[in-house]
């Protein structure tokens, strides 16, 4: 089939770092399947799907099952994030071995839905992931700064009475964690970086030739703390909305390459989850249907970054913090190819009850963008075509 990609922008597929997808264990609120369609309509042919599952996944048995369901269903390539820990936040450090050599084949590995605070088993595990050729994806949390805390530490938690999240618990581990990459000769990345500081703390990092590497997700790209002012719960997110300043300290890093790349945290969760008091409700944003249309409004639209600059954040650069082959690269003529096509001046407006995810806690509501992707090739299939995904595991040929 011949497709008019007239006034399109052709990148490569997607790369998603960071995906929560809830299976096993909540899939009321999102299954590989349903998670791998948002993936598919977001532009993405690959996600690594985060460790916080019921049971986490911190075994190969784990591993290779969120693995080999994300083959069946063939929407996008679904690569698991093994957990370092044992369970929740048990100190002793998984099968990290078996989880690498298995079909899942991990290489990205995390924590177990907290961070890895305690720094000595933080070593340990950068060398056991370093003799893997795996990489670190730290959540970067000091908890001991965190407890009660729902919203940045600012004005605008302090007039709404809500308990707030200093900069110095993600920096705290940021500085450290450069650290402790340094000596261990490992690659540590940084998850979610939001704050002035983070970036600071990279630059630095970088300039020293540590190996450490970062994402920013769509939302603290976007969206700062004068949102909590409408006390919605859809607002709460670890880390947290900062302030207007880290905005635009996160979007010059984003430019600059400070920080590496895009990655979603896409994070469902139950309506009951999300309808209560703030404080209450857990944190997390949907992000994989309208990261693209984001980061086209915050950094390509005001001439910041460019397409190209696109391809490198939202897949060149993510693929190589993962050493995953088959993704980022230049694009070689007769190879079933990963592709994204984007309409950059569709312009759409995000409804909740259109998305696929089986959640609906998107912050992004309403609002209006330009850029969408219209077409998702993975492996020569079409995966998904303007705003539709393909049948799971039967993607049609393009
Ligand atoms: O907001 C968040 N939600 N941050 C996290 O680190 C975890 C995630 C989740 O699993 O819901
Ligand atoms: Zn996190
Ligand atoms: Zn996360």
């Amino acid at each position: 089939e011949v497709i008019d990609a007239g006034g399109n922008v052709l990148l490569p597929g997607f790369v998603d770092l960071h995906t929560h997808l809830r299976e096993p264990g909540r899939e009321d609120t999102e299954t590989i399947e349903s998670g791998s369609a948002a993936a598919a309509l977001g532009g993405y042919t690959a996600v690594f799907a985060m460790a916080n599952t019921s049971p986490v996944a911190d075994s190969a048995v784990i591993t290779d099952h969120v693995y080999r369901r994300g083959q069946e269903v063939g929407l996008v390539d679904v690569h698991p994030v093994g957990a370092v820990t044992v369970g929740l936040q048990g100190e002793k450090l998984a099968e990290m071995g078996m989880m690498a050599a298995g079909p899942g084949r991990v290489r990205v590995f995390s924590d177990d839905g907290v961070c890895v605070s305690d720094p000595l088993l933080m070593r340990r595990a950068l060398e056991y992931a370093s003799s893997l050729g795996a990489v670190i994806a730290q959540h970067a949390e000091e908890p001991r700064l965190t407890r009660g805390a729902v919203a940045h530490e600012g004005p605008e938690a302090a007039r709404l009475g809500l308990t707030g999240w200093p900069r110095a618990a993600e920096e705290a581990i940021v500085a450290r964690d450069a650290l402790l990459a340094r000596d261990a000769g490992a690659r540590v990345h940084i998850c979610h970086a939001s704050t002035a500081g983070t970036v600071e703390l990279l630059k630095w990092a970088k300039g020293q030739g540590v190996a450490i590497t970062a994402e920013v997700t769509p939302h603290h790209l976007l969206l700062d703390d004068s949102r909590l002012a409408t006390y919605d719960a859809v607002n709460r997110v670890n880390p947290p909305l900062r302030e207007a300043s880290d905005v635009a300290a996160l979007r010059k890093a984003l430019r600059d390459g400070v920080i590496d790349c895009v990655a979603t945290d896409h994070a469902p969760h139950a309506e009951q989850d999300k309808c209560c008091e703030f404080a209450a409700a857990r944190p997390g944003m949907l992000g994989l249907e309208t990261a693209l249309a984001i980061v086209a409004q915050v950094a390509v639209e005001p001439g910041d970054i460019t397409w190209r600059d696109v391809a490198r954040v939202m897949s060149e650069k993510p693929a190589e913090i993962a050493r995953l082959d088959d993704h980022g690269r230049p694009i070689r003529v007769g190879e079933p190819a990963n592709l994204t096509l984007v309409d950059p001046d569709l312009g759409w407006t995000v409804r909740a009850d259109d998305l696929a995810s089986r959640s609906r806690n998107t912050p992004f509501a309403e609002l209006e963008f330009r850029a969408k992707p219209v077409l998702t090739v993975l492996r020569g299939r079409i995966t998904a075509r303007d705003g539709v995904a393909a049948a799971p595991g039967a993607g049609e040929r393009a």
